[in-house]
């Protein structure tokens, strides 16, 4: 296999969580599979997910701000926020992203969300000619890998957890947006404790030790993955409506 990199942005407070560990189950597999690793660590490195205009030093407008604008200038005048800038350079350098974190409250954290905000630069990262199958991280594949605490059989079509498509579809359609091409997520279920237990502490544990060598056997097999399906430039027409509806 070629020279391959990975990123992996770990989003989760607690060192010693489930998250954390899938997460060096990534690293240590994808290590092995010959890929170099980097770790953004979001809760770690104390990532500020809030767009605002105190990252701004150069500002293109002074006395209103537009988070659209001044993200553009400051890319267009390399004085984008070093905190963002470290975390472009990181994807920048992968050809795989793997965003390892909790489902809470049918979504992704909001450090998450505010890492997607701030760190895909409009003007850089996207424009108007450069989403979708033509955006800038286009040959390069993302993966999400989730923990939900509700059990895998709340999670089916019409289930009270919500299918796990439409929770993720957010974060999924914006890796699309932006070129990835998106595999199909990996999600352990049921994890949790603290008074929502499902099931007694020895089942619980048998699970996680499984889900660990699932996501393990997962990241062994990657290559061979088809990713996701999403429509893209040629399937609109000139008002982005969909052509045909893909069946
Ligand atoms: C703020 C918050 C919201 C949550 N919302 C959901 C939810 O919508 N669906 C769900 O199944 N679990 C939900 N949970 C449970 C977490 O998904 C669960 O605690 C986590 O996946 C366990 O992994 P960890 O041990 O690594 O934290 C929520 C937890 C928190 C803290």
């Amino acid at each position: 296999m070629a020279y391959m990199h990975a990123l992996i942005v770990h989003c989760h407070p607690e060192p010693a969580s489930f998250n954390s560990a899938l997460t060096e189950v990534a690293r240590a597999t994808l290590r092995e599979q010959g890929y170099s690793v980097d770790v953004s660590d979001l809760y770690r490195e104390k990532f500020d997910p809030c767009e605002g205009p105190e990252h701004y030093t150069h500002r293109e407008d002074g006395a209103k701000f537009s988070p659209l604008g001044e993200q553009r200038y400051a890319f267009s005048t390399n004085t984008v926020p070093e905190d963002v800038q470290r975390e472009i350079s990181r994807l920048i350098r992968a050809d795989l992203v793997v965003f390892q974190f909790p489902i809470w409250w049918h979504g992704q954290p909001a450090m998450l969300k505010g890492w997607f905000d701030r760190v895909f630069v409009s003007g850089g990262l996207y424009t108007s000619t450069m989403r979708y199958d033509r955006g800038y991280f286009r040959g390069r594949k993302a993966v999400c890998s989730v923990t939900t605490g509700a059990p895998e059989i709340a999670f089916g079509p019409g289930s009270r957890g919500g299918e796990i498509e439409r929770i993720l579809w957010s974060i999924q359609y914006s890796l699309h947006y932006l070129g990835f091409r998106v595999l199909s997520p990996f999600a352990a279920f049921g994890i949790q404790g603290h008074g929502y237990a499902y099931s007694d502490e020895d089942s619980n544990n048998r699970r996680l030790i499984l889900y660990r060598d699932t996501w393990k056997e997962r990241l062994q097999q990657l290559d061979r993955d088809t990713p996701l399906e999403f429509q893209g430039w040629d399937d609109w027409n000139a008002d982005g409506r969909a052509k045909a509806v893909r069946t």
